[in-house]
């Protein structure tokens, strides 16, 4: 017997759905809305094979303030050339974000097609300012799909699970942007396809299957905004640069090996492996891209002397601070919730210095999207 496809056991399930339920529409007009949070991945994902499929696994958790909003107002047309869209980015229009926008609805019209009949105008917001150099396309793609998701519930009809909901938006925000896949779940999730956890996938994220040591139940993550200006590199390109990368595929055994052992220390709650894993793969994602065709150098001078400064923080003081970074210069300060008090105090006399105009959020762990609008 054949054996199924890996990469498209989603997609043949999604499109089989669309298939049948391409009948007259429930509703003319209606009004969804959600709003979804960015995520800060662990093990990172950098580099694609195929389709929006990432070559290793990554693991993440979901914020809590640093969110998109979106709602979408759509009405019926007799006219099937669509969908037609206004996008308004906080009130204003905008063609690039249109056009990106109008170009991923096409992609993903094969599993929604009802939606060639709607006429649709979204609006969108950042709860973060928006040049504050946080990675908004996991946010802005999973509240995107999340209400495309919410439009077919009440156009076509289709009742499923709250999971089942969740897994066709990780699939639909995937396709938008990789990292959105993992935005629709609360907590820790986990895109790609590993032994280590139960029912994962490389076409959707989800949630890690077992109850995470109460040690990593409620971290914080405080951005320290080192650049607030526009990418260097987008993601995309960055990803490709991995295609002739030298190291590339030393990068997805090393990857695949972290995310085990990432998903050990959650299970088991040792918290110094965690730190010296998290470290690891940021410094490795910045190795890589320094490494690459191009030497992109995307840290600043703030981001090195931030991170000596963490370290001497960690051994000096005992409190178990460790950062993240993202294909960007700013950093993510991570620790349990209960050193909040004495890390704020920290960030604003030690740290805000290095921040572009003392920018900083106080983000931590959250509880994943919330719908806004139904009707
Ligand atoms: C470094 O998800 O933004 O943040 O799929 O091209 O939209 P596209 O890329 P994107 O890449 C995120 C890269 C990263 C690591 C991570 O979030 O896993």
């Amino acid at each position: 017997m054949k054996e199924a496809d890996p990469h498209r056991f989603y997609h043949d399930r999604f499109l089989k759905k669309a298939q049948r339920n391409s009948g007259k529409p429930r509703l003319m007009h209606g009004k969804v809305g959600w709003s979804s949070p960015s995520n800060i991945a662990l093990v990172k994902y950098w580099g694609k094979c195929g389709d929006q499929i990432a070559c290793n696994p990554s693991l993440s958790f979901s914020l809590d303030l640093s969110r998109t909003k979106t709602e979408i107002e759509y009405e019926y047309s007799s006219n099937d050339s669509g969908p037609s869209i206004d996008f308004f980015f906080e009130k204003d229009s905008k063609p690039d974000f249109e056009q990106r926008i109008s170009k991923y609805l096409n992609r993903i019209l094969p599993y929604f097609p009802f939606l060639k009949n709607f006429h649709l105008r979204i609006s969108s917001e950042n709860t973060f300012p928006h040049s504050s150099g946080i990675a908004s396309s996991a946010s802005s793609m999973s509240a995107l799909a999340l209400c495309i998701c919410s439009m077919e519930q009440q156009i076509v009809g289709s009742v499923s699970s709250q999971s089942d909901f969740k897994k066709k938006a990780s699939f639909m925000a995937r396709l938008g942007s990789g990292s959105a896949s993992r935005s629709v779940w609360d907590n820790f999730a986990v895109w790609g396809r590993t032994e280590v956890v139960f029912r994962s996938s490389d076409e959707i994220a989800v949630p890690l299957p077992f109850k995470v040591s109460p040690v990593f139940s409620n971290l914080k993550d405080s951005v320290l905004i080192v650049d607030d200006g526009p990418k260097i590199i987008s993601s995309s390109s960055g990803h490709a640069l991995m295609n002739d990368h030298p190291f590339a595929e030393t990068r997805y055994q090393v990857a695949r090996s972290n995310l085990n052992s990432m998903v050990r220390c959650l299970e088991n709650g040792s918290y110094d492996e965690f730190v010296e894993l998290v470290e690891s793969e940021a410094l490795m994602l910045h190795g890589l891209i320094v490494s690459s065709e191009g030497g992109y150098i995307l840290i600043k001078p703030e981001t090195l002397e931030i991170i000596e400064k963490i370290r001497w923080i960690r051994t000096n003081k005992g409190i178990p601070v460790c950062f993240t970074l993202d294909a960007g210069a700013n950093v993510h300060l991570l620790y349990p919730e209960k050193h909040s008090r004495k890390v704020r105090k920290i960030v604003e006399t030690e740290l805000t210095d290095y921040c572009k105009n003392g920018q900083w959020i106080d983000d931590g762990m959250g509880s994943g999207p919330r719908e806004i609008t139904n009707r």
